[in-house]
């Protein structure tokens, strides 16, 4: 009797794995302070810089274990100076937590706060920036998961640069798939993980810093948390804290895959082309897009639920076919559900999940 395929999941991270990312959490046991891992972060480290093209005496890659949110916690916590406010541009529930995670570490805090279905509201950030010059920092979203709106990051880069201040990114849910300018933005740091648009597995995540910016910046708000000791520490080889190794490996082998695959420019086209296919299919059963697809990432594109569809009616239907999707966040729970197009995904099982969801929705 045949095996059933495997489940695929288009939920926005973990992704379903490739078979060599899988195996790779099956090389040798390891201990974080041995040469051997020295060399495997090292090596992480450079690939990570390499997915961008990052010059590493300029930026340098900092390896955290924990899910992304370790990661935007840690860059926000470390790289807004005492004294320092921030302000963060939020059009969903990311852009939210990131505003959390300020006021949890006392950090002075405003937001320029737009609708979750609306883009950044620029015309706050000018308004905010203008009135307070104790502001150092813009922090904002690039991928808000929420709905798939890809943020037009370049005329909020255009305002930080006009006030002088730097911009924190949230890039977990873009890293590796969409275009970053870290050439002309003014980028201080962007956050982001392994088990997303890298195809590693959850576990580790990390921060792209400017090296001058993080020198800059005297805040020590964390223990854990603390970007500063992470670099010292990775400079040298070593680490503050007990790392994943497994997770690392499985890092190592998602971006040996990544760069075969041509990058992250191939990775763009290959999501693209499958939300094409997504889209165009639930258009042919009457299923609306929340946005536009010219305002959706490559990575997650949300859809109106029709109307007698329940999610969990949806999502149950899907997943007996093999295929797992998202629920909407919050007030957009009710209303919407989420496919991702992350992760190794064949033609056949695009195929199959047109089959299923003709047969889940156009019943
Ligand atoms: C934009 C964005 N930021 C942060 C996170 C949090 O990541 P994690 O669940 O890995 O902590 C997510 C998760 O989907 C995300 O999409």
């Amino acid at each position: 009797m045949n095996s059933p395929p495997p489940m695929i999941l288009l939920n926005p991270g973990p992704v379903t794995l490739s078979a060599r990312v899988r195996e790779a959490m099956l090389r040798p046991d390891l201990c974080h302070r041995e040469p051997e891992f020295a060399t495997l972060q090292s090596s992480l480290r450079a690939r990570l810089l390499d997915v961008y093209a990052l010059d590493p005496l300029a930026w340098a890659a900092v390896l955290m274990t924990g899910s992304g949110t370790a990661a935007v916690e840690a860059m926000i916590s470390s790289l807004v100076p005492r004294g320092a406010t921030l302000l963060v541009a939020e059009n969903g529930v990311y852009g939210e937590r990131i505003r959390t995670m300020a006021e949890r570490h006392g950090i002075a805090v405003e937001t320029a706060r737009a609708d979750w279905q609306g883009t950044i509201d620029l015309a706050g950030v000018r308004t905010a920036l203008a009135a307070n010059r104790a502001i150092t920092h813009v922090a904002a979203v690039h991928h808000e998961t929420t709905t798939g709106r890809l943020n037009d990051l370049a005329p909020l880069a255009a305002l930080c640069c006009e006030f002088g201040v730097a911009l924190l990114l949230d890039t977990v849910s873009s890293f590796g798939a969409e275009m970053l300018d870290f050439a002309h933005w003014p980028i201080a740091a962007c956050a982001a993980t392994a088990n997303k648009c890298l195809h590693g597995v959850p576990g580790t995540s990390f921060v792209i810093t400017r090296r001058a910016a993080l020198a800059a910046s005297d805040a020590r708000r964390s223990l854990y948390l603390d970007l500063s000791a992470y670099l010292a520490n990775q400079d040298g080889g070593g680490t503050p804290f007990t790392q994943s190794v497994q997770t690392f490996y499985a890092l190592d082998e998602a971006l040996a895959e990544f760069f075969d695959e041509g990058g992250w420019t191939a990775r763009q086209a290959t999501y693209r082309a499958r939300q094409a296919v997504i889209r165009d299919t639930l258009a042919g059963l009457g299923v609306e897009p929340l946005l536009d697809a010219t305002a959706s990432s490559c990575v997650l594109q949300a859809f109106r639920l029709p109307a007698g569809l329940t999610y969990p009616a949806l999502h149950d239907g899907l997943k007996a076919h093999g295929f797992v999707i998202y629920a909407g966040q919050g007030k957009l729970a009710a209303g919407i559900f989420r496919i991702s197009a992350m992760g190794a995904i064949t033609d056949g099982d695009l195929a199959r999940l047109q089959a299923a969801l003709v047969a889940e929705i156009g019943r």
